[in-house]
């Protein structure tokens, strides 16, 4: 049997899911897209799993979509192929995924970590939207998310030059959440996992949700969001545990309902 393009880890409330197609640099291909975000979705709905880290090796996040899949193709195959309807399904995931990036995040690959909630970077990481050197240009949200992440100035020169960032330069543009060094670029990020995964999970996920609604709205509408939300969690059990586990000066036992 071949082995499998995605592969996935659980611990506790923590699950992490590693690119795994290491002879091409994690070239992300239909098929692996496929087993990725089958993999995201039934984790999504998988209730013990609180946060999800996804991941490539030490060596590379991801280099990018599959080039060589795409190469010959025209426009009519690509549009029927409609490869970035597995992108948006990635988007829609509801619980918080932390990508933990070290080496190339180049293309396809640094849309991939964009799509993701917090990044936690090596200091090997690089981040690039080289597409513009094949005679194309970023396809899975690049001159969206990169844009509304590090704004346009810097956007602009990523996209139009293909110029990468260092680990350092994505951290001061606000690409990543922290660099670390290469070994402890994975456990930084489950680390982190853990410490979302201990929070209330229904509150973590309207949260999330908030978050990513004010990018596609109005101030007002997303603050009237933001509050239906806020009023929601009242209905939660975890809101009667944490206010009450406040008041009696203990920890809070969370439990998603
Ligand atoms: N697609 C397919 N194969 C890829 C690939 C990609 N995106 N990136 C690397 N590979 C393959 C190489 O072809 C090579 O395979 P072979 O051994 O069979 O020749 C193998 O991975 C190792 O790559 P290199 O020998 O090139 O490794 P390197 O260390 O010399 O260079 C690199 C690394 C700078 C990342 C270089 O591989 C590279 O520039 N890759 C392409 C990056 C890129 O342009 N990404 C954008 C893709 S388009 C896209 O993503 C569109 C979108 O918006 C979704």
């Amino acid at each position: 049997m071949s082995e499998p393009l995605v592969r996935t880890e659980r611990s506790g409330p923590v699950a992490t899911v590693f690119l795994n197609r290491p002879s091409v640099l994690n070239a992300i291909s239909l098929a692996l897209m496929k087993e990725l975000v089958e993999a995201l979705e039934a984790l999504d709905a998988e209730e013990a799993v609180r946060c999800i880290v996804l991941t490539g090796s030490d060596r590379v996040f991801a280099a990018g979509a599959d080039i060589k899949e795409m190469a010959s193709a025209g426009a009519v195959e690509m549009y029927l192929r409609n490869q970035f309807a597995h992108w948006d399904r990635i988007g829609r995931v509801r619980k918080p995924v932390i990508a933990a990036v070290s080496g190339y995040a180049l293309g396809g690959g640094c849309e991939l970590a964009l799509l993701c909630d917090l990044i936690v970077a090596s200091e090997t990481a690089v981040f690039g939207q080289p597409e513009v050197n094949l005679g194309v240009m970023p396809g899975a949200g690049g001159t969206q998310r990169l844009t509304r992440r590090v704004g346009k100035a810097i956007a602009m020169e990523m996209v139009l030059t293909g110029r990468r960032l260092t680990a350092a330069d994505a951290l001061a543009f606000g690409l990543v959440n922290r660099v670390v060094s290469v070994d402890r670029c994975l456990e930084e990020a489950r680390k982190l996992a853990a410490e979302v995964a201990s929070r209330p999970p229904l509150a973590v996920r309207l949260a999330k949700e908030a978050i990513l609604r004010s990018f596609e709205t109005s101030l007002e509408s997303g603050i009237d969001f933001e509050r239906k939300c806020f009023y929601l969690l009242f209905a939660s059990e975890d809101q009667k545990e944490g206010m009450k586990a406040f008041q009696e000066k203990r920890a809070p036992e969370f439990k998603g309902r």
